[in-house]
């Protein structure tokens, strides 16, 4: 091994440089203790066989022991506005009815008639009462049997069977989970540390600005762990090199559910040398995508100030006016860098004060080969102003490309260039004659980390 890559301790491999931790004390107002966590406990580097994404059985028993036991999120509560609205949540064979059944309560019903077992609800939409459309047995929106034609037939019906399985319903954040197991722990309890890291960012206000689905031909799995990690950056996206600092990225662990990376952005990548301020901070603002300008026209930095300090005023401003509120209080790193957090198994969402991108990856049916990747963008309102519509969800097609779902802006392009990797890692990880995948120490502790995590549902 040569010295270069040796290291101290297992568990202590870090990028040389400036670190996050550092940036932060670069700080002029107070950093919020959320971010000063810095926790990533060693887990190991064995090899993980590749089964575990293209394998049979192990899709059989992720179907038999996580997902009927795991929360899940299954729409935004904006989704369901009115009495009487619902979302048909599905995941691999089962399906859900989400339903607002009041004013202010959500309720999730195993979606499958009493009778002959008929999926009850086909598709979303908004209705008085569940009516099955083979022969019309109804139920209201609380569940409660309410008959069937020739009720004369049916005098074996007993009452006490006829009310229609709930499933566990939970709400953080604005997004409606699910969960199949009556004895789950409360979600609260589940999502710990995440609402605690996103008292500054109520998500339950914001409203969705854009929605996007496609299936991808890999394994949820592949689909989660292509935004786990930083690393790709400079193989992927090299593009935005100039601005990010991909191998300064920290990770964190947080218990068994909640993972995050913090990748600095508005300084440059270790891996280039020489780039100056001027440099990042006009490519920043003109192909990030996710800054509050997406031109570096009119832009000239003062003498003396850092890309990133520029950008976060730049940011700062133009937020708050956007928003009608002070961000005076805000971190330079939560208005620009990418902090993204992931919920176990397959939730994730960015904090800071940008649009918060949201991703979530499902198994596409039955099939452990492919999966449908949504995103949503939720976004901020002007405070005292009507919330704007939701958007409708744009369904792509398979052989569309993410740049064509125009609501994404900037961010489209970037999904295609991860869209190049995710299923050629499947056939890669099917071709594969090693049949084992190796992960880095630091830099893909999230992606071990999930793994662990399911483990210990598998082996349960
Ligand atoms: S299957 Fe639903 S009413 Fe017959
Ligand atoms: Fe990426």
């Amino acid at each position: 091994m040569s010295e270069l890559i040796k290291v101290k301790q297992q568990g202590d491999e870090r990028c040389q440089g400036t670190s996050y931790q550092d940036l932060l004390d670069q700080e002029e107002v107070e950093v919020p203790a959320y971010l000063r966590e810095n926790t990533n406990p060693y887990m190991g580097d064995e090899d993980l066989d590749v089964a575990r994404w293209v394998g049979r059985e192990f899709h059989e028993l992720e179907k038999k022991k996580l997902w009927p036991k795991v929360w899940q999120m299954a729409c935004r509560e904006e989704d369901i506005p009115e009495v009487g609205d619902h979302h048909i949540y599905e995941v691999i064979n089962q399906s859900v009815i989400v339903v607002r059944s009041s004013a202010n309560e959500i309720k999730g019903f195993i979606n499958s008639c009493l009778h002959r077992g008929r999926i009850l609800r086909d598709d979303d939409g908004c209705v008085q009462e569940f009516k099955c459309p083979f022969h019309g047995a109804t139920w209201s929106l609380d569940g409660e049997f309410k008959g069937i034609p020739c009720q004369w037939d049916f005098r074996h019906f007993e009452e006490k069977d006829m009310r229609l399985p709930q499933v566990k319903v939970g709400t953080w954040g604005g997004f409606v989970f699910i969960n199949f197991d009556e004895n789950a722990e409360p979600l609260e309890e589940f999502l710990k540390p995440l609402p605690e890291h996103f008292a500054r960012f109520p998500l339950h206000d914001y409203y969705k600005g854009a929605h996007v689905q496609r299936v991808v031909q890999c394994n949820w799995k592949v689909g989660a762990e292509a935004f786990m990690e930083s690393f790709h950056t400079i193989a992927t996206h090299r593009e935005i090199l100039t601005f990010t600092g991909d191998a300064n990225s920290q990770y964190d662990t947080f218990g068994d559910n909640v993972s995050r990376s913090v990748t600095p952005m508005g300084v440059a990548s270790p891996h280039l040398p020489g780039v100056t301020e001027a440099d990042t901070m006009r490519d920043i603002l003109e192909l990030s995508g996710r800054m509050a300008t997406d031109s570096a026209e009119g832009h000239e930095m003062p003498e003396g100030l850092t890309a990133r300090k520029y950008v976060a005023e730049t940011n700062r401003k133009m937020f708050s006016d956007i928003i009608g509120e002070s961000l005076d209080d805000a971190t330079m790193s939560e208005l620009e860098d990418a902090i993204l957090y992931s919920a176990f198994p397959n939730f994730q969402v960015w904090t800071g004060y940008h649009g918060n991108i949201v991703y979530r990856f499902l198994p596409n049916g039955d099939d452990h080969n492919s999966c449908i990747f949504e995103t949503m963008l939720l976004m901020r309102y002007p405070k005292g102003s009507q919330r704007p519509e939701s958007a409708q969800k744009t369904v792509l097609r398979p052989d569309q490309a993410f740049s064509e779902a125009k609501e994404l802006g900037g961010l489209g392009p970037v999904f295609d260039q991860d869209d190049s990797n995710m299923p050629a890692v499947q056939r890669g990880m099917l071709a594969s004659k090693k049949g084992a995948v190796s992960l880095a120490s630091y830099q893909e502790s999230r992606i071990r980390h999930m793994h662990q995590t399911i483990d210990k549902y598998l082996n349960a």
